[in-house]
């Protein structure tokens, strides 16, 4: 929630308080352009030692409760007929109103099984937005994925309260251009990641389900950032302000003939599942459960996260909880856009959106200035955030970047781990490498992977950019770290 102090300021006030601790390093800025340089200039291979604010996603790395804690402990560790199991199952029943649930050891691996059963060659994924996993799964099974996302979605400086709204007009031109029978599925996804955790609202997904229901196809619904994006159709869609998380969740998973999750992200634990209504969809990916994950009693989850997940899952139904990630965000982003700094607007769920186009307006998408930025991030403060631009994308078949429609450095705020000091500190070196902007160059791989190269690719940077930023550093901060 966010409290009034006297002085008239807002501030997010945490309903927490931390019982368990994490020691941190902050490492001097000379050492910081060492590990940076040591982990080719790409944040995910930076040693967690060297960091001291992990700001890289919200996945798996979100607090756990002491009530997700104590449920562990009880974990009934059999491979079949486990009673974890059952009360996880039981649960999203009970949450989502689905009969079936296939349990998988993380989202995508949901994305895998339901690629593989129903994207057949030449066949097209209309969706929000593309999630980098999302998309390869359907291409490696012979698919295309079209965006259908309406303008104002990469409009980064917006009052649009759901950006992550799918446009119905240019979804339905598409399935008549395509063919109905082209269409493999829809895919919507909450808490839209790429485009800045932009959520889309209850009656867009409605929309989605009419034109599913006039087209005979089916609804796919990626509920992996389900809880922001709770969060924010109860704040902004006004025909919701007076229900309940929990009946809106319900409304929600209604529209869906699938839903599936990572449970790095819903439900403050490690796993993930599919679930659905229909015994046909729940026969016919049963069968890669076992193939893929585990028995279907564990699909390849630890039962002590499996009762971690029901316990998060119930929290995840209290407003209270569920808030405090995206206020985070929005003071993160409200004081950087005080200081100057380009930020996604507006804030979204999972992380504060640094748009490095108009950060770093000089150095081309070529040189990926999302992930230059994100280099000098992690040398201004020790906070390392996660390159979502043009690294991410994959090359084409032909050797050509695929340029990103936009180009950002997410700064996730994992829920329930930092204070507000630690978010004003991360605040203060962002707005101090603002000021010195025109010092940071570009970057160019020297190691290239063909799939997913922002998780391993290493690159160097263009020019000795970032001696001279650690040497500005010095200079401005004197022997602070
Ligand atoms: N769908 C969405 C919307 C996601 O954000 C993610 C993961 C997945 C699916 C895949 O789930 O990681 O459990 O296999 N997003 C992470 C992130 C990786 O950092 O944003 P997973």
């Amino acid at each position: 929630m966010t409290i009034k102090f006297y002085s008239g300021e807002t501030i997010p006030l945490e309903m927490h308080k931390v019982r368990i601790v994490q020691k941190l390093n902050l490492p001097p800025v000379e050492e910081r352009v060492k590990a940076m340089k040591e982990a080719g200039y790409n944040t995910f291979l930076l040693k967690n030692e060297d960091v001291y604010m992990d700001m890289l996603t919200d996945s798996g790395v979100n607090a756990m409760s002491d009530r997700q804690q104590a449920a562990m402990l009880e974990a009934d560790d059999s491979y079949a007929g486990s009673a974890t199991f059952t009360k996880l199952e039981s649960k999203v029943q009970e949450i989502f109103g689905t009969k079936y649930f296939l349990p998988t050891h993380q989202g995508r691996a949901c994305e895998n099984i339901i690629s593989q059963v129903y994207v057949k060659p030449d066949t097209t994924v209309p969706m929000n937005y593309h999630f980098t996993t999302s998309k390869v799964h359907v291409t490696l099974n012979g698919g295309a994925v079209e965006e259908v996302f309406k303008d104002e979605a990469l409009n980064l400086v917006s009052e649009d309260p759901f950006k992550g709204d799918m446009d119905i007009e240019k979804l339905t031109t598409l399935i008549e251009e395509r063919g109905a029978d082209k269409i493999a599925f829809i895919r919507v996804e909450s808490g839209t990641n790429l485009i800045g955790g932009q959520p889309h609202s209850l009656e867009n997904l409605k929309q989605v389900r009419a034109v599913c229901n006039k087209y005979n196809l089916k609804l796919v619904y990626d509920i992996s950032l389900l809880a922001d994006n709770l969060h924010f159709i109860k704040e902004r869609e006004e025909s919701c302000k007076d229900k309940s998380i929990r009946e809106i969740t319900r409304e929600l998973a209604d529209q869906a003939d699938i839903l599936y999750f990572s449970a790095r992200k819903l439900g403050f634990a490690r796993g993930g599942g599919i679930c659905t209504n229909s015994e046909e969809d729940y026969l016919l990916m049963r069968e890669y459960i076992t193939l893929y994950e585990g028995f279907l009693t564990y699909g390849g989850m630890s039962v002590r996260e499996m009762e971690a997940i029901t316990v998060g899952l119930e929290e995840t139904m209290d407003e209270q909880y569920i808030s405090q990630g995206p206020q985070f965000i929005a003071y993160m982003s409200e004081e950087l856009q005080k200081k100057g700094v380009p930020v996604v607007t507006p804030a979204g769920g999972l992380g504060c959106h640094i748009d490095a186009s108009r950060f770093l307006p000089h150095v081309p998408q070529t040189a990926y200035p999302a992930g230059a930025l994100a280099a000098a991030i992690y040398i201004a403060s020790g906070a390392r955030g996660m390159e979502r631009g043009t690294m991410s994308e994959q090359r084409a078949e032909n050797g050509n970047e695929t340029l990103s429609h936009m180009e950002l450095v997410r700064m996730a705020m994992p829920r329930r781990v930092f204070t507000l000091s630690q978010v004003k500190y991360a605040v203060d070196r962002i707005a101090w490498l603002y000021d010195n902007r025109e010092l940071i160059g570009g970057m160019a791989f020297v190691e290239e992977p063909s799939v997913l190269r922002f998780f391993f690719g290493k690159l160097d940077a263009v020019t000795d950019w970032p001696e001279q930023l650690a040497a500005k550093f010095r200079e401005d901060f004197g022997d602070s770290l």
